[in-house]
């Protein structure tokens, strides 16, 4: 695998042009998306700045130009007034001032009078690579570029190490003040998240705390992109705990997850009601954002990288890498998240599929009725029904497994290569999104998510299944465009 140099990692895109030639050769490669967001080259991760303004939803990702590695990062901006056809915008905000010298990195957006508002932290290293994050904000503008302010809000504190990033701004009514909250990590490496607050989201923020959350003081080493959303009656962090372990998910240390409970602005305290709960149960899926309370309350859609830090994929050799997942509606049930898919995905499918061919085409919806009993499904075989991804599902324990260690392309098998979960009911349903190289598969309703990046090889198109009620198989509509837009 190639070896990046510091130099080749922060080189600055001057033109368009430096990725012409890439972006030709990525844009035939057998595993680009058709309805997911991916880069035009080079590696995507978090989802940035989700917002809803005028009919028009702004979802910005991390983008670092050059090959699927985590070097220099920008925003780049894409657009949707349905959620599901996107349009590629180019880059918003590029790393080209002091604060953000190695990179803009993850953030969100609010919207202030009429305008959008983005917040992200600048990643400045000094020479000997110190690094010193900085809290930035820019405003949208009609043109293509977002405009900095000239200095930032504020800069590191030194309470933390020099792992303090990520700002997510929200309001809160009863205390009339604006919050960010941010990822952080103490000096005895504990991950943690930080408050700051203002009257005016424009200038005069103070740092006010560390941000308690009973019971998750010591909770792994590092926490990123933690945001606080409301609900219904309820609140919830969203965040990612780094350097810890949890159960089913092997050697893996990344996990996104969220707790339910009450934020009390007043005190700096999010009182649990409930444990923590991964968001999805798949094998890729980090640092979700979630755009909250639009047009409706208590409406919030969620989006996620499809991918993990300190992994590798298939597409590297290919210099490109991460797409962002179908975005999800959120409800609460039972002190749960529930996540559909949005509604009107369904004005993708082109034609039915017979079943009976066994065949899968590459960018698909399946929906399966099941009777609550045994179940088993088998994605991405081969023609003679081996090898592919695994749907097992056991009644007894209402156990629903999905495995993928006998696709031909095995990747991060070290963060384990099957995942579990218990359903509180019985399976009766399961709705499945394939692109040519990822797989989300929607249980119950919602009532859990399984999302994972996905390679098969030519031979891999067949499927099998037990028995079940219904099944009903739709190729999809391409409804994201892989415009080389910078
Ligand atoms: C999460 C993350 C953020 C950071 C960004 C850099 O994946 O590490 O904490 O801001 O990615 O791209």
């Amino acid at each position: 695998m190639k070896k990046w140099t510091k130099k080749e990692l922060c080189r600055k895109l001057k033109s368009p042009d430096e990725l012409t030639e890439m972006h030709e050769q990525i844009s035939g490669s057998v595993y680009r998306q058709t309805f997911h967001i991916q880069p035009v080259t080079g590696l995507l991760n978090d989802p940035n700045g989700f917002i809803y303004k005028d009919g028009v939803w702004h979802l910005f990702y991390q983008w670092c130009p050059w090959g699927a590695v985590h070097g220099l990062k920008h925003w780049y901006h894409t657009t949707s007034e349905n959620l599901i056809n996107w349009k590629n915008l180019g880059v918003s905000i590029y790393p080209d001032t002091y604060f953000d010298n190695k990179g803009v990195y993850t953030g969100s957006a609010m919207q202030l009078g009429d305008d959008i508002y983005l917040y992200y932290t600048g990643n400045h290293r000094d020479d000997d690579w110190t690094r010193r994050s900085f809290t930035c904000m820019a405003k949208l503008t009609d043109g293509k570029l977002a405009k900095k302010y000239s200095a930032p809000l504020f800069g590191p504190c030194d309470e933390y190490t020099e792992n303090q990033r990520d700002p997510k701004i929200v309001y809160d009514e009863e205390t009339n003040k604006y919050y960010i909250i941010m990822g952080a990590q103490t000096k005895d490496n504990r991950g943690c998240a930080i408050i700051y607050s203002s009257s005016d989201p424009k200038f005069g923020w103070e740092y006010r705390g560390k941000l308690n959350v009973p019971g998750f003081e010591d909770f792994g080493g590092m926490w990123e992109c933690p945001s606080l959303e409301h609900l219904g009656d309820h609140d919830i962090l969203i965040f990612c705990p780094q350097h810890l372990t949890l159960e089913g998910h092997g050697t893996g240390t990344n996990h996104c997850g969220y707790i339910i409970g009450y934020m009390d602005y007043e005190n700096l305290t999010f009182t649990p009601d409930g444990s923590f709960h991964v968001l999805d149960f798949g094998f890729d899926f980090y640092a979700a954002a979630c755009c909250a309370n639009v047009n409706e309350k208590n409406k919030a859609i969620l989006t996620a990288w499809m991918g993990l830090p300190d992994a590798s994929y298939p597409t590297d050799s290919e210099n490109w890498s991460g797409c962002l997942t179908l975005p999800r509606e959120l409800s609460i049930r039972h002190r749960r998240l529930i996540q559909r898919p949005i509604k009107g995905l369904e004005s993708m499918r082109e034609n039915q599929i017979s079943p009976g061919l066994g065949m899968l085409p590459s960018s698909a919806e399946i929906a399966v009725t099941i009777y609550p009993e045994d179940f088993q499904m088998s994605l991405f075989s081969k023609k003679d029904g081996t090898g592919g991804l695994s749907i097992n599902y056991i009644d007894k324990i209402r156990e629903i497994t999905i495995d993928r260690s006998n696709m031909n392309i095995r990747f991060n098998n070290e963060n384990g290569e099957s995942r579990t979960r218990i359903l509180d009911n019985g399976l009766t349903h399961l709705r499945i999104f394939i692109d040519h190289s990822s797989i989300e598969i929607f249980v119950n309703d919602g009532d859990a998510v399984f999302t994972s990046r996905i390679f098969p090889e030519e031979t891999e198109r067949y499927f099998t299944l037990s028995d079940c009620t219904s099944i009903n198989i739709w190729e999809l509509n391409p409804t994201v465009k892989d415009d080389f837009v910078i």
